[in-house]
């Protein structure tokens, strides 16, 4: 049996002992304040039958008091065990509406993952409909032991792990199951924790002195160094749990609005609250023990990562206010004058008619599709954006009405809150004020309905313009002005108005989480810069509040999005960059990390973003390189163009009003720029193999040092570098002024990536030169990089000659991999390329795994080895030595091989 009861007699004494240790403890615990801490006194916390007050502090009262008792031994279910829990006084509340027959159950799916949910024992509760892999059936031997208090005790749970014993979740202090207020508490075993999003965080790891507390609900919310939600829902994090990097993580499933705070208990003891207002308790653990493999598990279970076409790993060019077509036309222009690299083309809504999707402006943009044909032959795609949001004027908007007659629209929770003044026509949908000048109606694309009358949108709209993919934004859902006088946009010369939202418990809730006093919190409730909770939403068969499904707007929408492209484009890989997400978008979804500024500490925070995103799964992932809001200068503009080149998703854009901040306005900026992404697309081969790895397995694309070296104490701070994989590590510039920056380099040898100098042995920290326009890459001794010779774009250097940068390690050898399958369509593993490179002893062994005839006419030309010893006297292929030349050097060390070998034949290159 899995689960532990208490033996009580020795149990007992033990707890006695402890419970003036915990009383002391739980000092450390808070209690909620709707209005913040700030409030918190001995009269308010008075108000708290849950609360008291000792020290000076608020804090909850004990779990045997406030808390709930198991009642009954353990059922087995088969799959895990189930134990009743009762509510020990229900005269203790925070806000009320206590549960007071709770079921707690274990369910063990893989070794390595758990599930931990507590409900309400006699009414369903919302629970996410997202859907997630499990195993059919338990996995044998797991690795963990499920803990929970015997019959008449408190209640208390906890994970352990097998091989060592530790615990990694631990229940501390009272359970608090209220109708709109879960609150639960783990003890953590260390403070190096990452994850939780999405929220901008200032460092990739948590800080837990002073408390912090960030809430987490979708959210129209720019980038800022405050504790703010933002447009996405993602409550997910890693812990590293001790000195040899053995990691677990934890997903709590929940799509309502929450929070969580990191903070000391006054012993030092690391640990988290928990606070949600709606649904249940659905808890994952996994337990890695790597926190790469629980990156691995994770994607396991919500879904491997869509596997991009190789197009959109090119450089993406965006602004929003080149106004017409002959803003796009210059900016274009600029590049290919200097020779930039660019993918793709991406439109923001000034190309719409009056802000309305699905149109184009007839006067700036009036040849757009002829613009789209030139940037077509020029092999660009071109990316388009949408708004959810559509305008009421059914009679001159063919698509509301259409959607109107297919009812797809966001209603009202109850008619009787229809306003009063509701437009004629519209119904009981719920109306709000985005972009257009004109009232706006949602979709509700949880509906099947809804994402059938999208998906036709979307393939009419095809027929006028041509694009190749699709951008949703707004997609939170974000609505302006509610509950203020008027929106800040709204037309002068009308009447204010704004969507205002009831004085209900949905929109007014007990506990509205810190997100009403944090970013721009103009009406202090949870609908702002959105639409009321108080909607209805439904998936055809149950309705949802939209107060429980607010933050899977988005993940639905790009859901539709990603199937109406894929009937659009049969057999290719659509791309949809959406700016909400939750787990389970990486499937379908690239991901910017939203409406950041011209920053230097921006430009710091989009790292640790994007390092939060690979954990998130969805490595595709981005900022806006040079910044949305506010001038860059030409120093920032060229350092963030240098880091903006290793994100996944590399795209340059803006917002109205700013200066063109494309890299070709600058010549400085566009030779560096130039220069960096003819770089990036050199190594696009390897960025685009770990793109496969992790669509097949869910690993990570850009990673922290931490996973690469996870019993390095050091590298668990470094939010500053980061790989690609776990051999090219990026170590960018982000400072101002700076020409040189300080490096930490983990265990092994690493070589300047571009000329191949041995510049340190690790574990060591060093200064490294980084003059303006060069920023610091290294290759880590015993890595094999495939690379493509460059060129403008990616159509035409996926048809370049292939090279390697190989660097050895400290015993002479190295080791990776090519892979192709021709960049896009379904990925079919047989027909997909794959060689296994290995040197050792001298010999280069080259063996093809499988599909060859993806890479017929594609030759290996180039070898760099660094790293090398001494200069050779032959060196054969498959023991011949026609056509083969080299030069070493002998100061560096670094031996340049020159050939001409087919990748679809296995070879040995022999260096005597
Ligand atoms: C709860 O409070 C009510 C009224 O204040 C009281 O009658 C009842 O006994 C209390 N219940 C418990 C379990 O203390
Ligand atoms: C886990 O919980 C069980 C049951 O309450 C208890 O016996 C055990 O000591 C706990 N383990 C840890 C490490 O707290
Ligand atoms: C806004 O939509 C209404 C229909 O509800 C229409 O009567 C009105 O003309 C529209 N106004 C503008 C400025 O488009
Ligand atoms: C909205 O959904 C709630 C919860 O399912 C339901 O009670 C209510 O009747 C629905 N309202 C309307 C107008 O359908
Ligand atoms: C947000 O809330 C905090 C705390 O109530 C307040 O100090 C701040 O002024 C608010 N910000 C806005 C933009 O309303
Ligand atoms: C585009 O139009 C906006 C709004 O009219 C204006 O503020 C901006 O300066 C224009 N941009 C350019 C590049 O002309
Ligand atoms: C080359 O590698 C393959 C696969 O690992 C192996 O079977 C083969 O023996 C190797 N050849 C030599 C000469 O080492």
């Amino acid at each position: 049996m899995l689960f532990k009861v208490s033996p009580s007699l020795v149990l007992f004494v033990i707890c006695w002992a402890l419970a003036t240790a915990q009383q002391t403890k739980l000092q450390a615990i808070e209690c909620p304040f709707p209005e913040g801490q700030d409030v918190a006194s001995e009269t308010e916390c008075g108000k708290y039958t849950a609360c008291e007050w000792t020290n000076g502090r608020c804090h909850v009262v004990d779990a045997h008091i406030g808390g709930y008792q198991v009642v009954g031994d353990p059922v087995d279910t088969g799959r895990g065990f189930r134990v009743n829990l009762q509510k020990i006084d229900p005269n203790v509340t925070m806000f009320g509406g206590d549960i007071i027959n709770l079921i707690f159950e274990a369910i063990y799916h893989e070794a390595y993952h758990v599930q931990i949910k507590i409900y309400d024992a006699d009414n369903a509760r919302y629970e996410v409909p997202v859907p997630i892999n499990l195993p059919a059936s338990a996995e044998p031997n797991p690795l963990y032991t499920v803990g929970v208090s015997g019959n008449g005790d408190t209640f208390h749970f906890n994970v352990t792990r097998n091989s060592n014993g530790r615990t990694m979740f631990r229940s501390m202090g009272p359970l608090t199951f209220e109708d709109q207020f879960l609150q639960f508490h783990t003890w953590l075993s260390s403070t190096y924790l990452y994850g939780f999003g999405e929220n901008t965080h200032t460092s990739f790891r948590h800080v837990f002195e002073p408390r912090t507390t960030f809430p987490i609900f979708a959210r129209d919310q720019p980038v800022g160094t405050e504790q703010m939600n933002e447009y996405g829902q993602h409550p997910y994090y890693m812990v590293v749990e001790d000195d040899e990097g053995n990691s677990h993580s934890v997903l709590l499933y929940t799509s309502n609005a929450m929070e969580y705070s990191t903070f000391l208990l006054d012993d030092g003891t690391p640990a988290l609250t928990l606070r949600t207002i709606g649904g249940i308790i659905d808890i994952h653990v996994f337990l890695g023990p790597t926190p790469e493999e629980t990156n691995v598990q994770y994607a396991t279970m919500m879904g491997y990562p869509a596997f991009p076409p190789y197009w959109s790993l090119g450089f993406h060019l965006s602004r929003w206010g080149y106004n017409s077509t002959t803003g796009v036309r210059e900016a274009r222009e600029r590049m290919k004058a200097m020779g930039i690299p660019q993918d793709v083309q991406t439109m923001d809504i000034d190309y719409m008619y009056r802000q309305r999707d699905f149109t184009y402006d007839p006067t700036n943009w009036a040849d757009m599709p002829d613009l789209i044909q030139e940037l077509h032959n020029d092999n660009l795609r071109v990316t388009l954006i949408l708004d959810p949001a559509l305008v009421i004027d059914f009679d001159n908007y063919p698509p509301a009405q259409r959607g109107k007659d297919a009812d797809v629209f966001i209603k009202w929770s109850d008619k009787a809150l229809v306003p009063a003044d509701q437009e004629p026509g519209t119904d009981d949908y719920m109306v709000g004020y985005v972009w257009p000048d004109n009232k706006t109606i949602f979709p509700d694309f949880l509906n099947p309905d809804a994402q059938a009358w999208w998906i036709n949108e979307l393939k009419l709209f095809h027929d006028i313009l041509a694009y190749d993919s699709i951008w949703i934004d707004m997609n939170e859902p974000a609505n302006f002005g509610t509950n203020l006088d008027k929106p800040w946009n709204w037309p002068p010369e009308l009447e204010p108005w704004s969507l205002k939202c009831p004085d209900n418990a949905l929109d007014s809730p007990p506990y509205p989480t810190k997100m009403i006093r944090v970013g721009d919190n103009n009406s202090n409730k949870i609908s702002d810069h959105t639409i009321c909770m108080s909607a209805n939403q439904t998936d055809g068969t149950t309705t949802y509040l939209h107060y429980d499904v607010h933050s899977l707007y988005g993940w639905s929408e790009t859901v539709a999005t990603f199937q109406g492209l894929l009937e659009i484009f049969p057999g290719t890989r659509p791309v949809v960059l959406s700016r909400s997400t939750f787990p389970g978008s990486g499937q379908y979804a690239v991901h910017w990390l939203g409406d950041n500024s011209a920053d230097w500490e921006h430009m710091h925070m989009s790292i640790v973003g994007m390092l939060d995103f690979n954990m998130f799964g969805l490595p595709m992932v981005g900022a806006d390189v040079c910044g949305f809001f506010n001038e860059p200068d030409m120093e920032m503009c060229a350092r963030w163009m240098e880091l903006g080149a290793f994100y996944p998703f590399s795209r340059n854009h803006n917002t109205l009003g700013m200066q063109d901040q494309d890299p070709g306005v600058w010549p400085e900026v566009g030779a560096i720029s130039r220069d960096t992404l003819l770089l990036r697309y050199k190594y696009l081969p390897f960025l685009y193999s770990l793109f496969h790895k992790a669509h097949m397995h869910g690993n990570s694309v850009v990673r922290p040092l931490l996973n690469v070296f996870p019993n390095d104490l050091t590298a668990r701070d470094v939010d500053d570098q980061f790989f690609w994989g776990s051999s090219l590590m990026i170590a960018p510039v982000i400072t101002q002024g700076a020409t040189s920056r300080d490096v930490y380099f983990p265990e092994g040898l690493w070589y300047e990536l571009r000329y191949g100098v041995l510049t340190a042995t690790g574990p060591i920290t060093q200064t490294v030169n980084a003059p303006m326009e060069f920023i610091p890459l290294f290759i880590r001794g015993g890595a094999i990089l495939p690379w493509q010779e460059p060129a403008e774009n990616t159509e035409l250097s996926k048809m370049n000659a292939y090279g390697l940068t190989m660097a050895l390690d400290a015993t002479g050898t190295a080791s990776g991999e090519i892979f192709w399958d021709g960049g896009d369509g379904e990925h079919v593993m047989s027909e997909a390329y794959m060689s296994h490179l290995n040197f050792a002893a001298n010999a280069l062994n080259m063996t093809i795994m499988h599909g060859e005839t993806a890479v017929s006419g594609l030759n290996l030309e180039t070898i760099s080895i660094y790293g090398y010893p001494s200069d050779p006297t032959t060196i054969t292929v498959n023991g011949d030595a026609t056509g083969v030349s080299w030069f070493f050097d002998n100061v560096i060390k670094v031996l340049e091989v020159y050939l001409n070998v087919p990748l679809s034949q296995n070879f040995i290159i022999n260096f005597n």
